[in-house]
Formats: C-alpha cells, structure tokens, sequence
C-alpha cells in the first residue's frame, strides 16, 4: 500500500507532535511493508510570517495532490490582533474548504487509564465513547454576508445550510452508527433558528434510510448538559459546524485531556486529519507536548486513507499500553506524587513506537 502525506505542521507544538506522528507512521510502513511518502508545506501563523499568507498556493497545491493532509495546530498570540479572514486560522479554513471534507470525525472517549485525569466521576464516564460527527464546510463559519461594520458600529454573521449540506453529512454519521452502537443523536436548536429546523427536518429524511439506527434530537443547551450527566448514552453525535465545535471541546473533559484525541475529516477530494487540540504557545518548543492526539491522528489517516485496519487498531493499542505502564507527559499528571513515569514528547513517541513493533512484529 502506498500513501502520499502531506503534513502541514503549522504553529505551536505543531511541528512537535507532528514530527512524533509521522515517526509512528513511519515504524508501521517499515514493520508491515507500505511505502509512506512525507512532503512538508507551510500553514496558519508560520506561513504568514514567511510568505505573507496563512495558506499559500504551493501548500494548498501539494495538499490537492496528496492522498491525505496531516495538520498539526494552527495560530499563535502575535496575531490576535489580526481581523479573521488574516489570522491563521484563516489558512485551516481555508485549507478544509478547498479540500472538501464536510463531516469532520471527532472521537470523545474515556481512556480507562485515564479515569482521574477527568473532573466527573468515574461511574460517570466508564466506558463513555462517543463519536462526533461536525458539518465543517458550512454555518456560521463560512456564511455570507459577514462583516464588522465599524461605521455603523456593528458586525454579523450568516448561518446558512442547504438541504444537500445537511444531507450528505448526516448519511456518513447514519452509516459510522450502523458500524457502531446504532444510535444517533442529532443536535440542533430547532426551537429557535430556521437552519435547525431545516436540519431536523432532513435529518429525519435520511434516518428512513437508516431504519436499523435509533434517532433521537436535542437542543444545543440541553446536550451541553447531558454530555456531562451521562455521557455513555450517546453513540454518534452529528451536529453542525459550530455547535460541534463547541460540544467537541466540552466532551474533552471526558477524556481528561484534549491532548489524547484524534479528528479526521471525510467525504472530499482529500481527507485532512487533525489533533483536536490547538497550537498551545505556552508549551510550544519546550518538548513536554502531549504527541498522542497526533499519534492517534496518524492511525485514522491508515484506517480512512489506506484501509489499514489492523495497522490502526495497532497503534490505538499502543498508546493505551503506553497508558498502562505509567508513561505520562506533564499535561496528565497532577501534583508530585502521582507515580507516574513522566516522559517528553519525544519520549512518548518513542515509547508508542516500540509497543506498535511488539504489536506487529
Ligand atoms: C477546531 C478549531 C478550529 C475551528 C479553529 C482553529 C479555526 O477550534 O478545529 O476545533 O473552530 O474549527
Ligand atoms: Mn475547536
């Protein structure tokens, strides 16, 4: 099997988890045979400073020709200032619009070994894995007209969804649950905005086709808090752009750590995959990030680009050993007598990289 990657590492501790992805990668394509080629390109902060764009046209054209596109965190403090359409997550925008994905696949799941890292009970989150489903391409992300009027003092957004938006995503969340629990719960605030009642509306629609998965819908604010209280009663999540956004990052404290969870985005020309969690400046360049979210990135990049089944599941199984024998970045411990073996993220890497060989050998 062979793959073109293109990993655009960005700002942050991009380059950093990223470069530990990409060496995980790399052991399974030596172990089990499978040509990976890596090409790098400039995206988010990183590029505007070089190249005075937040995506330049050589990235977004190595990326249209990629087989799949390895993101690693975008944005930084220095730009803050800057109006939306020049920040860098102008070039992450822009990058998922050119690339086509709408369903963005989001993981929330609680790893057992992980239990204290959450602020909620155990008995709450054993055993929670949810999986969301965002709509990416459409909403108030990329609605028009938007503007901030500084002369009449006021800025608006347009959210907007057309019926074949809502359907193709809600076919691909439908088809995850049949692979899966079998349940969906699509969320919407269809008590208040047009495009909710749209989305319900056709969410129905295509649920008929789907006759072995049970529905149900919530209000935004109401699954705010469920997501919370009981948490294992949801399979698949499908939602649009932002309240996805939102909820995805809520349901990290599931998991205790957003630093452990994996996206990918389907459905276009060339799938993207990202770490959820963001560029953290704070930590950038002092190798103590958490790799796992990109390492768990690389393993849906060979589950939903190469098909690679077993080679995926390896390096989940990997890093939930990692977990087991005590291996920990800073951002999982607390205090000072935790007993956990405290690694770098190189380290972690490292660690990930020689449970997959055993895993495959
Ligand atoms: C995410 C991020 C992005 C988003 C930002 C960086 C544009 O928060 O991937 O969740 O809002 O989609
Ligand atoms: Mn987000």
């Amino acid at each position: 099997m062979k793959l073109k990657i293109l990993v655009t590492a960005g700002d942050g501790i991009g380059p950093e988890v990223t470069g530990e992805a990409v060496a995980v990668l790399k052991e399974v394509a030596a172990l089990k045979g499978h040509t990976l080629e890596f090409d790098y390109k400039r995206i988010g902060g990183i590029a505007i400073t070089t190249d005075g764009t937040p995506l330049p046209q050589e990235t977004l054209d190595a990326a249209l020709a990629s087989d799949a596109v390895l993101l690693g965190a975008v944005g930084g403090n220095e730009f803050n200032s800057l109006p939306p359409n020049k920040r860098p997550e102008a070039g992450l925008l822009a990058i998922r619009a050119a690339l086509g994905g709408f369903a963005n696949l989001r993981p929330a799941f609680a790893f057992k070994e992980l239990t204290v890292n959450s602020p909620l009970k155990p008995e709450v989150i054993d055993g929670a894995d949810i999986l969301f489903v965002r709509e990416l391409l459409g909403g108030l992300y990329f609605g028009a007209p938007r503007a901030w009027d500084k002369e009449k003092d006021e800025a608006y957004n347009t959210m907007r969804y057309t019926r074949d938006e809502v359907a193709r995503v809600a076919r691909i969340a439908f088809k995850l649950a049949q692979g899966r629990r079998k349940k969906l719960c699509s969320v919407d605030k269809a008590n208040v905005l047009e495009t909710s009642q749209l989305w319900r509306a056709v969410v129905n629609e295509v649920a008929a086709e789907f006759p072995d998965v049970a529905v149900e819908h919530q209000y935004v604010d109401a699954m705010a808090m469920h997501l919370m209280n009981r948490p294992r009663d949801f399979d698949v999540v499908l939602t649009e752009n932002l309240f996805g956004d939102i909820l995805s990052d809520e349901s990290g404290v599931i998991t205790g750590s957003l630093g452990m969870l994996p996206s990918a985005t389907i459905g276009g020309k060339v799938n993207l995959y990202e770490p959820i969690h963001g560029s953290a400046p704070d930590i950038a360049g002092k190798g103590i990030a958490n790799p796992c979210g990109a390492i768990l990135t690389g393993a849906l990049i060979l589950r939903h680009s190469g098909g690679l089944e077993a080679e995926a599941s390896a390096i989940e199984t990997a890093v939930r050993k990692m977990l087991e024998q005590g291996y920990r970045t800073p951002d999982l411990v607390r205090g000072k007598d935790h007993g956990y073996t405290v690694l770098s993220t190189t380290e972690v890497g490292a660690k990930v990289r020689e449970m997959v060989k055993e895993l495959l050998a």
